[in-house]
């Protein structure tokens, strides 16, 4: 494999992989020659580039990473599959729905394997949660709910490219972190959210931004804190920081998330409950190994993650016996081992294992999002979540 955009989370793309092993890291490709020459010195991978092209023709590397920022996504993962090369993508699969179109009816082309990092979908206990919804044990859904909310831009003294909508695109925390809630909302229930009701804000609307940005909670992008006035500008920032969003499921059940960047002691608080009429289940990405059950007129339960118990579907994502902690980079593995043994298998869409993201619930999730911002800028009105074209 070759990875282009070795940043923040290049780095848990570089250890799934090496965790499989039997997938070698051939190379990396960065901004720069030097950047990317000292990125593989410290992660010990053999070549480096400074132009991702040269990756994509280097003739050992059969699948491409691509974690660049989402406005770079279009064009390199484009020149990936033109190369016929494997994709995976981490999300959002672009900076636009029209983008993201572009390039699920490109791999589709390609005949290759084209995967996006929806990583949650790994967690043996959202397998768990999914098994559940579809063997009928929570009987005919009714409510979906939850919340993906951080803190990590409530200093106004912190910035990511993510609120820059020429390198993040026109949203900002519900492309990054609500799409990740609403594809795990549909990978759950097996259901799809066909309208919106969408109430946006930005909370920190004045940035000071260090003249020196750096990657996603690198020193430079949250330095701005240590910078000095005369190293810093400020910036008005127009994407929202904070989202509360009403949903429609087709088939009539009900829902609310809500997704917010700027909300202290908020770490990395993802919560999916669904509720059926005959029973609940909720997750907490942060107690992951627990999984909520709800029962009305009998004691509810809180489930620890247990292999020796769970489904067939859900016990293959865990690798530790009961009482022994799995967690987000676990997940995320998962999610690699997944594409990889795709990607061994011809990538065939029969092959495809059945928790793995696709580019098309990339355009799928791009769709979302934008109806969620139409539904905003129309005053907060219902929209339709359009089919893919
Ligand atoms: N799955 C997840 O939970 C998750 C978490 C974080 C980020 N992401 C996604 O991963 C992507 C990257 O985010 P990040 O937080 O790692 O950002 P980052 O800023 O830390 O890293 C991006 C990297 O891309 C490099 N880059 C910029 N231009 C380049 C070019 N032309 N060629 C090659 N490299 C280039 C930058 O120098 C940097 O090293 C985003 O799309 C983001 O949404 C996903």
């Amino acid at each position: 494999m070759g990875l282009i955009g070795p940043g923040f989370i290049a780095a848990q793309h570089i250890e799934a992989v090496r965790r499989l092993g039997n997938v070698e890291v051939v190379a990396l490709a960065g901004s720069s020659r030097e950047s990317a020459r000292r990125r593989a010195a410290e992660w010990s991978v053999e070549r480096s580039y400074g132009d991702y092209r040269e990756l994509i023709a280097d003739p050992d590397v059969d699948v491409v990473h691509n974690t660049t920022p989402n406005h770079l996504h279009l064009e390199v993962s484009l020149a990936a599959l033109a190369a016929r090369k494997h994709v995976i993508s981490d999300k959002p699969l672009s900076d636009s729905a029209q983008h993201s179109r572009t390039l699920w009816q490109a791999a589709r082309r390609a005949g290759v394997a084209h995967v996006v990092t929806f990583n949650y979908r790994g967690n043996p206990l959202v397998q768990e949660a999914r098994a559940m919804v579809k063997r009928g044990e929570l009987g005919p859904l009714c409510y979906v709910h939850g919340q993906y909310l951080q803190d990590w831009l409530a200093d106004e003294r912190v910035y990511s490219w993510r609120l820059d909508p020429a390198r993040g695109g026109a949203s900002s925390a519900l492309r990054d972190i609500g799409s990740h809630w609403c594809d795990l909302a549909e990978h759950v229930t097996g259901l799809r959210i066909e309208a919106v009701l969408a109430d946006l804000g930005t909370v920190v609307a004045q940035r000071e931004v260090p003249r020196a940005a750096g990657g996603t909670f690198s020193r430079a992008s949250t330095g701005g804190r240590r910078a000095g006035r005369a190293q810093r500008r400020r910036v008005r920032i127009k994407s929202e920081d904070l989202a509360t969003v009403l949903l429609r499921f087709r088939g009539g059940a009900k829902g609310c998330v809500a997704v917010g960047q700027v909300l202290p002691g908020h770490k990395n608080d993802l919560q999916l409950e669904v509720c059926g009429r005959k029973a609940s289940v909720r997750w907490l990405q942060e107690r992951q190994n627990e999984l909520w059950i709800g029962r009305f007129g009998q004691p509810s339960l809180v489930v620890g993650k247990d292999p020796a118990i769970l489904s067939a579907d859900a016990a293959r994502y865990a690798h530790l016996p009961a009482g022994h902690q799995e967690a987000w980079a676990d997940a995320f593995r998962n999610v690699i081992a997944d594409a990889y043994q795709w990607i061994r298998e011809g990538a065939k869409s029969q092959a495809r294992p059945a928790a793995l993201a696709t580019f098309a619930d990339g355009y799928r999730s791009d769709l979302l999002v934008e109806a969620m911002l139409a539904s905003h800028a129309a005053g907060g009105v219902w929209r339709k979540v359009p089919q893919p074209a």
